[in-house]
Parts: C-alpha cells; structure tokens; sequence
C-alpha cells in the first residue's frame, strides 16, 4: 500500500516486516523484485482493501498500518486501463479484481443514476446537463473515453481555467467502478480491528470525498460517545482511537516541486488505544447515503 522506494525505507529495519496490498496485478512485478531482495520480511497479496482480513496474518503483531489510496503514476500512464481523460484507449477505468468497466456503466445505467454519481462522487455542478447528453449520443454509438470528454466539454456551462473540464467526471466514475468508497470504509473497520493495540493507521488519500470519510470515521471512534451529561460514565464506551492531531498533515513545497503528483494528497493518522467491539454498524450508518449510490451497480 505504500510506495515502492518507502517500502524499501521501511525494510532497512531487519526486524520490520511489511505485508503488502494492491489490487492491480501489475504491482505483483514490483512485488516480485522487493521479495528477491527481502525474502524474510516482504511479503505481496494481490488483493483489495476489503479483504484485508483474508490476508494469512499467523499471529502477525501489526503495529502499523498504512493506506496509500488512489491509483498510482503508473496506472494513469497504461492507457488501456482508461484512467486517464487523455487516453485514446477504451473507457474501462478498472485497477484490478473488479466486476465492470467505465463503458458498461456509461453506456447501460439510466440518465438519472448517472447524474448522482457524477453529483456524489465528483462533486460535478452539471452533472444534469452531462448525463442528459451520455444519454442522447449514446443512442447513436457507444462512448468511448474521447467521445465521453467531448459530452463533458459541450455540457459544461462554465469552462474551468485550473482543471481539466472532464477531472469531475472521470473521477467519479473511478470511484463508482472500483467501488472506492466502500473499499475504504472496509479497510478503515478492517484496519482498526487487526492492529495490535498502540498500533498506528495512516490513510493518505487524494480527493476531499476520500478525506471526509477517513476524518468523519477517526472522529466517530475517537470521541466518547457519551449523549448526555447526565448519563453515568460506566456506560460511556472507551475511545477506540486516539487523535494526535486533528488537521491533516499537507506535503511541502519542496516535497511537491519533486513530485508533482502529492499535491493534493493529505495525511492523517491515528493510534488504536482500546480494543474495540462492534462498531461498524455506527460507521456503516453514517456513510449509508453514499455506500447506496454504489449499489446502483446492481442494475448493470
Ligand atoms: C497511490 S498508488 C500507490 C502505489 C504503490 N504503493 C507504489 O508505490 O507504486 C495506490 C495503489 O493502491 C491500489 N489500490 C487502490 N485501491 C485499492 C483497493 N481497494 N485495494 C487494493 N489496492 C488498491 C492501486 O492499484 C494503486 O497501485
């Protein structure tokens, strides 16, 4: 989950071992070259956040967990994965162990499915108008990534001079593919319930519907739930995590200037200071609007 060259930082410690994730396939070639090197203490699962329980942990004492999300230099650059608004390839958009492509969902689900999960997961203001249009062309051919860029550009009442006008679109039907949102609230329960206690886990996410979700989940399990100041305090239940700190932590200039890509990234971290019972029902809850909008894939 994290980079390859901080794997290799971490690796320097002879007695640290690491158990790595990624869903794409492709990463296990990475994998494969750090295992050469570090065969005692590396180990790769091509595998998705969600399953991170079916990782073999043989009484492993996890002490720290790190998520690394979003999708990586090299995935944006094959352009047969679709990632990219740029690629002239097919409109597929999967990172790997998934169900459906980009296409199915453009070119199958209903105009006003489209519409919410441009809204929802991109956060577009003319996701109506863009959905309206898929809906229109693709009556005549089926869209492809350049076709679906174009659709963007002639549905948008404003041209935006900072990003690319299709970043919302494209985004949004990343997520929806890949099912992103309810990968990271599995992970986020997951990841808190195998960590050893005085473990850490840090989410570094790239996108503000990312962040919201790790902050609103650290906040739910870090603060006591007591709802009244009239309620005895042995039926308050014990803080699960513990924040150090409450805003997230925002690579540097420099740190940007030599890589490009970490300018939108965002750090947070927390310290699992009590073993915990059932929780997830609280967390699945909360983010319930959002994990529905990923059930309209069951029309597809
Ligand atoms: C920012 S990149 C990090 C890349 C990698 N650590 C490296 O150094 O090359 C994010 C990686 O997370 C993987 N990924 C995204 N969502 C995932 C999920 N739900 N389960 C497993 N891996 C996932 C992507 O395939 C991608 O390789």
């Amino acid at each position: 989950m994290v980079k390859a060259v901080t794997q290799k930082k971490i690796l320097k410690f002879p007695k640290t071992k690491i158990i790595a994730l990624d869903r794409d396939p492709n990463s296990q070639k990475v994998a494969e070259k750090i295992k050469i090197e570090n065969s005692k203490n590396f180990d790769f699962y091509n595998l998705k956040f969600s399953n991170l329980d079916k990782v073999h942990l043989k009484n492993e004492n996890i002490k720290a967990i790190i998520f690394d999300l979003g999708f990586s230099y090299i995935q944006i650059k094959d352009y047969q994965k679709g990632l990219s608004f740029k690629s002239e390839g097919p409109l597929d958009m999967r990172m790997g162990l998934n169900e459906f492509s980009a296409s199915k969902v453009i070119n199958t689900l209903d105009q006003k499915d489209l519409e919410i999960i441009f809204k929802f997961f991109g956060e577009e203001k003319d996701s109506k108008r863009i959905a309206k249009k898929i809906i229109i062309e693709r009556k005549k051919n089926l869209i492809d990534t350049q076709k679906l860029v174009k659709i963007v550009n002639s549905s948008k009442k404003k041209n935006y001079k900072k990003t690319h006008n299709s970043t919302k679109v494209f985004q949004a039907l990343r997520i929806f593919v890949n099912k992103e949102i309810s990968e990271l609230v599995e992970g986020l329960i997951k990841s808190v319930k195998i960590l050893k206690k005085n473990g850490i886990v840090i989410f570094i996410s790239f996108h503000s519907l990312e962040d919201k979700i790790i902050k609103t989940f650290f906040r739910l399990l870090s603060e006591n739930n007591k709802t009244s100041r009239y309620m005895p305090d042995n039926i308050i239940k014990p803080n699960i995590l513990k924040l150090v700190k409450k805003k997230p932590i925002l690579p540097s200039n420099k740190e940007i200037k030599l890589n490009k890509q970490s300018r939108s990234a965002k750090l947070r971290y927390a310290i699992k200071i009590n073993d915990c019972d059932n929780f997830e029902k609280k967390i699945y809850e909360k983010f319930k609007f959002l994990l529905d909008i990923e059930k309209l894939s069951e029309k597809l």
